[in-house]
C-alpha cells in the first residue's frame, strides 16, 4: 500500500528534528556509505528517487552532475528541499516510485537513500528502474537491513544484561515478508520486510549485474564517542547497499 507518512505534520517536524541533528544515522552511516559507492558523477544525468529534503541531490550537484531530478511523494519534504536545496542543475517533482512510468527522459545514474523501505512491489521497481536507465547505467541505492526489518515492535530489539547492555540483536520471522509495523518517531511506523535473497533476486531479475554490497558499520571514532546511540549496530546492520549497472 502506498503511504505518505512525511506528510503527517508531527512525523515531518520529528524526522527533520533528526535528521537535521549532527550526529543521525544518515550522515553519520548512510551518506558516507552510499558515496564511497557512486561512480565518478562528473556530467551524470542523475535521478534521485525518494530525495526528501534535498541533501543528496545537492551533493551530486556540487559533485558535477549534470543534472539531478528529484522525485519524492512529500509535499513537505520536497518543499524543504526546494528552499535549502536548490541550484540551477537540480529539479524536484512530486511524483512516486510507483509511478516511474510517467518519467519520459532516461539517466545514466540513479539513486536513491532509505526510500525503498516502503516500496511494496520491489521486483516490479527494480524493472521500471532498469528501463529509465541507459545502457551501462547504474543504480546505487540503499534500504533498511533486512535484519532489522525482522521486527514487529512488541518485544525489545535486544537481548540485554541485567544492567541494559545489549548482548545479541533479535530476529522475529525473518522468513515471512511484507508489512511491518512498530513504533518510529510516531506510534505505527509502516515499512516492508523481505528476505535478502528477495532483494537479491529482484534486481538481479530485472537485468541488474550487482558490482558491490555493503552493510552499514558505524566508524569506529564515533562509535566509542556514542556508544549508547550506536552501540545497536554492532549487532545488527541498520542498512544495505547496492551497486547495480545495467
Ligand atoms: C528516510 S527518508 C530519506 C530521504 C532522503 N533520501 C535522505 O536520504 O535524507 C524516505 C523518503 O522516501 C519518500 N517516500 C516514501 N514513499 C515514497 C513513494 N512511494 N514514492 C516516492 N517517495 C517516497 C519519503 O517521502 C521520504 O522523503
Amino acid at each position: 500500500m502506498q503511504q505518505n507518512i512525511y506528510d503527517n505534520d508531527t512525523f515531518f517536524e520529528n524526522f527533520r528534528g533528526l535528521r537535521s541533528d549532527e550526529i543521525n544515522f544518515n550522515e553519520v552511516i548512510e551518506s558516507p556509505i552510499i558515496t564511497a559507492m557512486l561512480p565518478d558523477l562528473k556530467g551524470r544525468k542523475i535521478l534521485d528517487i525518494g530525495c526528501g529534503m534535498g541533501q543528496h541531490a545537492m551533493q551530486y550537484s556540487k559533485a558535477g552532475a549534470a543534472s539531478v531530478l528529484g522525485i519524492d511523494i512529500s509535499e513537505k519534504m520536497l518543499a524543504f528541499a526546494k528552499e535549502n536545496n536548490s541550484a540551477d542543475n537540480i529539479a524536484y517533482r512530486r511524483l512516486a516510485f510507483e509511478d516511474l512510468e510517467k518519467i519520459d527522459e532516461r539517466f545514466d545514474l540513479i539513486t536513491s537513500s532509505l526510500a525503498f523501505d516502503y516500496s511494496e512491489d520491489f521486483g516490479k521497481l527494480m524493472k521500471e528502474i532498469y528501463a529509465l536507465l541507459d545502457d551501462g547505467g547504474y543504480l546505487v541505492f540503499s534500504t533498511s537491513h533486512p535484519i532489522s526489518t525482522a521486527y514487529d515492535g512488541v518485544y525489545d530489539r535486544y537481548t540485554r544484561t541485567e544492567d541494559g547492555v545489549r548482548l545479541y540483536a533479535n530476529l522475529h520471522n525473518y522468513g515471512i515478508e511484507g508489512e511491518r509495523h512498530f513504533k518510529w518517531v510516531v506510534e505505527d511506523y509502516e515499512v516492508y520486510h523481505r528476505m535478502i535473497s528477495t532483494l537479491i533476486n529482484c534486481i538481479a531479475g530485472a537485468g541488474f549485474v550487482i558490482e558491490e554490497c555493503r552493510e552499514s558499520k558505524v566508524p569506529d571514532d564515533i562509535l566509542a564517542k556514542y556508544p549508547d546511540r550506536f552501540g545497536g549496530v554492532v549487532h545488527q546492520p541498520d542498512f544495505i547497499f547496492f551497486r547495480c549497472r545495467k
